[in-house]
């Protein structure tokens, strides 16, 4: 049996302090043979610089994927994130265009305990504003190559519609092994095993703080959203209580997902 941990949008600084305070409890009471994160916003809110990055390997996260912020940090990751033993993952369907390459790998394979696992990163079309390759298309032109050669596939489907998220779970049924949703920051309560043996669930939710919006200060959000002027720029995230870890904690055998749960820790103040 394969048993999994994946937290989702480790937000700003205050992922440093929840993943570190709660991982050992977690990790004690999941026994996980892999961990995946995601890292969008885990440096100040946008993306993630290699030091972070390297922090998260170090405590035994296995990959990470990204999107809205995936390039923030060029200068300081272009390297890292172009080499082979790179944790980090970028989104797939990007246009790949032959002269002007994406930065980042698009995939992550993951060998352990004698099993390989493959993680893709896709981003939904719904309303989210940026011109990209469809993902229905992508994820078939990959499983198409690929799926005889895993004991399990994971799709981190990162999107703005909950319709969306359906319906690509039940488009991959029976042909990946876990599809969950990211972007919204918040956990939804439909996680379920499809009749075919793929688990789903719409949103996984986001490390960080429990009274935030996106993880961010309220003074920061109410502004834009109640003048629809984009000029009141983010304040720098501080240390926000009480912190939130929200992720699930999923077991797959012989390929099949027989267990997916919710995982919602909110910190005692
Ligand atoms: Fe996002």
């Amino acid at each position: 049996m394969l048993k999994f941990l994946i937290l989702w949008d480790i937000f700003g600084r205050n992922w440093r302090r929840l993943v570190k305070k709660f991982l050992p409890e977690l990790k004690k009471q999941y026994s996980p043979d892999f961990m995946i994160a995601n890292s969008e916003n885990m440096t100040s809110g946008r993306g993630a610089v290699v030091k972070h990055i390297l922090e998260m390997k170090e405590l035994w996260f296995d990959c990470l994927t990204w999107w809205n912020h995936s390039f923030a940090n060029l200068n300081d990751n272009e390297t890292y994130i172009n080499s082979s033993d790179s944790i980090q993952i970028r989104p797939a369907n990007y246009f790949d265009h032959p002269e002007y390459p994406v930065p980042g790998k698009w995939y992550k394979i993951i060998e352990k305990n004698w099993k390989k696992i493959l993680v893709i990163n896709l981003l939904g079309n719904s309303f989210m504003g940026w011109h990209i390759y469809n993902p229905f298309m992508k994820v078939d032109e990959i499983l198409a190559e690929t799926w005889n050669n895993f004991d399990s596939i994971i799709v981190d489907f990162h999107r703005e519609t909950t319709a969306e998220s359906y319906a690509l779970s039940e488009y991959l049924s029976g042909k990946v092994t876990l599809v969950y949703g990211t972007h919204t920051h918040v956990q939804t309560n439909d996680e379920h095993i499809l009749s075919s043996w793929t688990a789903m669930i719409t949103d996984i939710g986001m490390v960080g703080s429990l009274h935030s919006s996106l993880g961010q200060k309220f003074e920061s959000r109410i502004p834009n959203f109640a003048t629809w002027i984009n000029i009141f720029s983010a304040k720098n995230e501080v240390d926000m209580w009480p912190g939130l870890v929200n992720g699930i904690y999923v077991e797959i055998e012989d390929r099949k997902c027989i267990k997916i749960e919710k995982v919602r820790l909110i910190e005692k103040v």
